[in-house]
């Protein structure tokens, strides 16, 4: 018997804290500090989120570790916690306990060209943090271009997931836009052969979701950006149920 997974989401609420922050970064404590990030998760778990993304920032820029917390302890979803590569993120991870970590970019020397994490030069210290985060029961991702060379990388970092950066193709235009989905099914290919699990995000939105859902082997779509826009219009749990509808049809 041949078992089809769905395709999962992962519903990013970063940006609901850029909105509160954009107001209030200064007087958090005010009762009426709104949009409230945990309200946001409440809402995208009634519209079918399958987890809950949220990245505190070297710089707290929108994110703030209080957030992160009250989301943890708060919202019975799975939480996958993007950070940067350093020591604080790692301390904070390891007292949030959250199901996954996904290790992303933040300083320049971290990222590649097109903004994916430079894990060919980053080995070493991407290998030592993968594994205190595994130690503590957390599956580690590598937010990745889909390139092979950090494919292979990944794989020696003993990660247990990629999440393909879909930046590249969500930014391409003419041709480029079908270039950028080869690299992408390539990549998808590679990091499940080499068994990875694969993951994608950014810049996914409802119109190029079409394409992406011809990309192989994905697992979760990560999705922040255009659902938290979408929901200003109709709310997160319907932006969020629209779009888990709109990712029915995968068949892997
Ligand atoms: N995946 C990763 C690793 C991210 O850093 C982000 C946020 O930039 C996303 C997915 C979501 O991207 P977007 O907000 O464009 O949907």
């Amino acid at each position: 018997m041949h078992l089809t997974m769905s395709l999962l989401l992962g519903v990013n609420i970063d940006h609901v804290a850029t909105l509160r922050q954009a107001r209030y970064a200064g007087a958090l404590d005010l009762p009426h500090a709104e949009p409230n990030p945990l309200e946001a998760g409440h809402d995208a778990h009634a519209g079918g989120a399958d987890s809950l993304t949220l990245h505190v920032r070297g710089d707290r820029r929108h994110m703030q570790d209080a957030d992160a917390f009250r989301v943890r302890s708060e919202i019975p979803l799975p939480l996958n916690f993007e950070m940067g590569v350093t020591e604080e993120m790692v301390r904070i991870a390891l007292a949030l306990k959250p199901d996954f970590a996904c290790l992303v970019p933040e300083s320049r020397m971290e990222i590649t060209t097109e903004g994916g994490l430079d894990v060919l030069n980053g080995l070493d210290p991407i290998r030592i943090v993968v594994a205190r985060l595994q130690d503590a029961g957390i599956k580690v991702s590598l937010f990745v271009d889909p390139d092979l060379r950090h494919i292979d990388a990944a794989v020696k970092s003993r990660a247990d997931m990629i999440e393909l950066h879909t930046g590249a193709f969500a930014n391409a235009q003419g041709d480029a836009v079908e270039s950028e989905l080869a690299r992408l099914i390539t990549a998808a290919i590679a990091g499940h052969a080499a068994g990875l699990q694969v993951n994608a995000g950014h810049g996914i939105h409802y119109t190029n979701l079409s394409q992406i859902l011809t990309v192989p082997h994905l697992t979760e779509l990560n999705i922040g950006h255009s659902i938290v826009s979408r929901a200003i219009r109709v709310g997160m749990t319907a932006a969020v149920r629209e779009m888990k509808d709109f990712m029915a049809p995968y068949s892997g």
